[in-house]
């Protein structure tokens, strides 16, 4: 981990509200995976050229047509009012003045219209909830806002038993929970049963969201090579491989571990995007090496969005960045578009 980020974690777990911060750092299960992911990136090499003329290389990426200055993205995280007064709107101000793609929760506790004010390009987190209406309407909401994709959670047939912070979602202020999807729903439920997901989402329901937004939709939660065709035979424009953070099955497959299968399925016909675990531009490098897209930052984010509103979001993408031009550099590469699987190797264990 790079030591700022570190130091901003440490700063989370001293300042923050004890049950905001269990919520942000729990696992599920034993936190297997929650501890596995970080460690699993770190168990590739890489395979550095030389007098490449790769002095300042280049991180601008294009990712379904959507051009970014930079392949470190913020990935989907709920309840940022949680970690700041201003909420998700600084995260994408943050992201924003990064050049920083960011994915909006369905959670999101400020609304979608000032997220998609402040942000940049942009994209919507999407649960399969209980009450389809609802997620149907701020689906249309943020195709309206100006989305440029969806991403549609598919590891979340239930939520998990938590390892720790188990009570801190019931904690939160009502108004968090209804400020976006309160305004899609009939009088009789309430944001708290309509966030409730829905255990029958299918493969089919990638299609009737593409449908009804008019919107790419990628899939996230992706681990298995045959997951991601059957994906993609089903309409999906991207995959997202991803657990949740360790957050979902614990000792599910580290995404370091799935990403080359996904990447070899996919076989350049969609994006490939990965998060866990990612907490240095070495880490990035090895994830884009490997064939990623972009790889999605979560709980770093937070931490800078705890430490200093948007600002401190920029500090963290613009460090992490900062790190990969480094190492780009440092292994003769002189754009993240000329990174191959040749660049990174297993460590010998
Ligand atoms: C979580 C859910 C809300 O991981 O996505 O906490």
């Amino acid at each position: 981990m790079l030591p700022f980020l570190q130091d901003l974690a440490e700063q989370a777990a001293r300042e923050l509200d004890p049950r905001w911060h269990a919520y942000l750092e729990t696992g599920a299960g034993a936190e297997i995976s929650l501890h596995e992911a970080e460690q699993a990136w770190h168990t590739y090499r890489l395979r550095p050229r030389v007098l490449r003329a790769a002095g300042a290389a280049s991180t601008a990426v294009e990712i379904l047509g959507t051009r970014l200055e930079t392949p470190v993205a913020v990935g989907p995280t709920a309840y940022h009012r949680m970690f700041h007064e201003q909420g998700e709107v600084a995260t994408a101000a943050g992201a924003r003045a990064a050049g920083a793609l960011m994915i909006a929760s369905t959670r999101a506790t400020t609304p979608l219209a000032s997220i998609a004010a402040a942000a940049g390009p942009w994209w919507l987190q999407v649960y399969l909830t209980r009450e389809r209406a609802a997620i149907e309407g701020l689906v249309a909401e943020a195709a309206e806002l100006g989305a440029s994709a969806l991403v549609l959670t598919g590891d979340t047939p239930v939520l998990s038993t938590r390892a720790r912070g188990r009570d801190s979602v019931a904690q939160m202020p009502l108004d968090w929970h209804q400020v976006n999807l309160g305004r899609h729903l009939r009088p009789e439920v309430d944001a708290m049963r309509a966030i409730e997901q829905d255990p029958a989402a299918s493969l089919e329901d990638i299609e009737r969201l593409a449908e009804l937004s008019g919107l790419p939709v990628l899939v996230k939660g992706v681990l298995r090579a045959d997951d991601a065709d059957a994906c993609l035979a089903a309409g999906a424009a991207g995959i997202v491989v991803s657990n949740h953070g360790g957050r979902q099955l614990d000792r599910a497959v580290a995404t370091a571990y799935a990403l080359p299968e996904v990447v070899a399925a996919v076989g350049g016909r969609a994006p490939v995007l990965v998060d866990g675990g990612i907490r240095s531009g070495v880490d990035a490098l090895v994830a884009l090496a490997l064939g990623a897209d972009a790889v999605l930052l979560g709980r770093p984010v937070v931490w800078g969005l705890a430490a200093g509103g948007s600002e401190g979001v920029t500090t963290v993408l613009d460090g992490v960045t900062a790190d990969l031009v480094e190492a780009l550099s440092l292994a003769g590469v002189a754009a993240v578009g000329a990174l191959s699987a040749a660049d990174v190797i297993a460590a010998r264990r």
